[in-house]
């Protein structure tokens, strides 16, 4: 912990982060002001990295061996930037952790050792999960203790992701690390041709910033956590100048001029991206948060909110060799406008690989089926009895301390009209929503749904699965440790 905790003492205030960057002008880049994202830039007190000189790591796959995996959660010194030291929590010591390799209808254990100082909470994002081992909030896991976690996986393959929940703690826990893919396959999946093996990677997309000895920033309102949130000037959301894949910054990905897969997930605690290629390249998005869709779709640019997953495949086979391939975020100017490259440096030996025309069946929703519609606003609270003297984020006035906001009967059909103020991606435990597939044609099946500023959307959801008590919240990790997030209840 001493390392890391002067990086965690709160500073605040715009004239400091303005002088801070006056001082750090020999960057590469300006930093960009949060266009298309709810919070406050905190800029780095150190240089960043030139962009595009660092390999993409690829974190080690990780398969149940007896159905069971171990992780520890424990701090370590890792290089991100080149020449320097940050001091991360994540499982195994990684930032991200271990790529989980499951399998759909597989029973999978993970067994959870906590070597670190701070109480934490596994929740596997986008499972369906008995209450129990869902990763309740206040089921925390304290220092030294370690527990079995189980994941019936009775659900579609599907790109989740497995990250800490603390109560009140969430945002600064996975901004030190503690987040990393679970990978769920299937037979059917296996049998399409998609890309496969050193061909199918994750890409967890992070910001961050850092101090002037090179740790991670975050501005905690109290560093001995004895109060939750943020200084004042972040309660909308702490951006990160430095845009990390797989914990480096804006890395380079050798590629064959062949198909490749990649599992995009954004596990910014605020930031929005906007993802696109230039060269001409496209995206083809085969999938979405909770599996399949049903055509694969071509897009020019995807935007991912927090949480967000986007299952694509990129062909670079008609890319000539020696081209880098830029994948920037079309929201931002600068460092964080820039994610990664992919370097293509050789002709392919082979690529039997196919996307196919059909990717799988979602069957649709009748909407004269719909038992409850519910109507959940995200919003502001009214009062200003919050974090700072300021109000609370909250969910139709309500916040987690307010007992369950509704109660849902397993086997019914629910219609969810959600709405915001500002930009809130909303998450709810166990349940799927289905909405339309991104470009409009067909279904996609989905655990988060990016709100924009004033704006709705309309999801149906099954309740299915489990009976219990739940969490629904927004998944920009500072609105969610500052109170948005509520409970519910699912009953037999
Ligand atoms: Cu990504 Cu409540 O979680
Ligand atoms: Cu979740
Ligand atoms: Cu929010």
């Amino acid at each position: 912990m001493s390392v890391s905790r002067r990086s965690f003492l709160g500073w605040g205030g715009a004239a400091v982060a303005t002088a801070v960057l006056a001082g750090c002008g020999s960057n590469w880049f300006s930093a960009g002001s949060g266009t298309g994202s709810h919070g406050a830039l905190l800029a780095s007190r150190i240089p960043l990295p030139d962009p595009f000189r660092v390999p993409l790591p690829i974190p080690p796959n990780l398969e149940p061996r007896d159905g069971t995996i171990e992780i520890a959660a424990r701090r370590s010194a890792v290089e991100i930037l080149p020449g320097r030291t940050t001091e991360i929590l994540g499982y195994e010591g990684a930032f991200p952790g271990p790529t989980i390799r499951a399998r759909s209808g597989e029973e999978l254990q993970v067994r959870l050792q906590n070597d670190s100082e701070i109480d934490t909470v596994l929740h596997l994002h986008g499972g369906k999960t008995p209450a129990e081992h869902d990763g309740y909030p206040t089921d925390l896991l304290v220092p030294g203790a370690e527990r079995t976690y189980v994941y019936p996986l009775e659900q579609r393959a599907a790109p989740l992701w497995y990250h800490d929940h603390a109560m009140d703690f969430t945002g600064p826990n996975v901004y030190a690390g503690l987040a990393g893919m679970a990978i769920v396959g299937s037979d059917d999946e296996d049998a399409l041709g998609l890309p496969t093996g050193d061909r199918d990677l994750p890409l967890v997309i992070a910001d961050r910033s850092f101090d002037d000895d090179g740790a991670f920033m975050y501005p905690l309102a109290d560093p001995s956590r004895a109060r939750p949130g943020v200084t004042m000037r972040y309660h909308g959301g702490v951006l990160g100048d430095c845009v990390l894949v797989n914990g480096a910054p804006w890395p380079v990905l050798e590629v064959d001029a062949a198909r490749y897969r990649f599992r995009i997930l954004n596990a910014s605690n605020a930031r929005r991206f906007q993802l696109s290629l230039d060269h001409g390249v496209a995206f083809t998005q085969v999938g979405t948060d909770l599996g399949l869709l049903e055509r694969p779709v071509a897009r020019t640019s995807i935007a991912m909110a927090g949480a967000e997953r986007a299952d694509v495949v990129i062909d670079f086979s008609g890319v000539p060799v020696g081209t880098r391939v830029t994948m920037t975020n079309t929201l931002e100017h600068g460092g964080p406008g820039q994610v990664m490259q992919f370097h293509v440096v050789r002709a392919a030996a082979s690529d039997d690989t196919r996307v196919p025309e059909v990717l799988s069946t979602i069957e649709e929703l009748d909407r004269a089926a719909v038992d409850v519609t519910r109507d959940l606003h995200f919003s502001l609270g009214a009062t200003g009895s919050g974090h700072h003297g300021r109000a609370d984020w909250t969910v139709n006035g309500l916040t987690f301390h307010d007992g369950d906001v509704f109660t849902s009967r397993l086997g019914t059909l629910e219609r969810w009209r959600l709405s915001s103020d500002v930009h809130h991606p909303v998450h709810a435990h166990l349940l799927g929503f289905q909405v339309a597939a991104p470009g409009g044609d067909g279904l996609a099946w989905k655990d988060t749904i990016d709100l924009l500023p004033g704006s709705g959307a309309e999801v149906l959801v099954p309740i299915e699965g489990y009976t219990g008590r739940y969490v629904l919240h927004c998944h920009n990790l500072e609105h969610e440790d500052m109170m948005m997030m509520v409970n519910f209840s699912v009953v037999a």
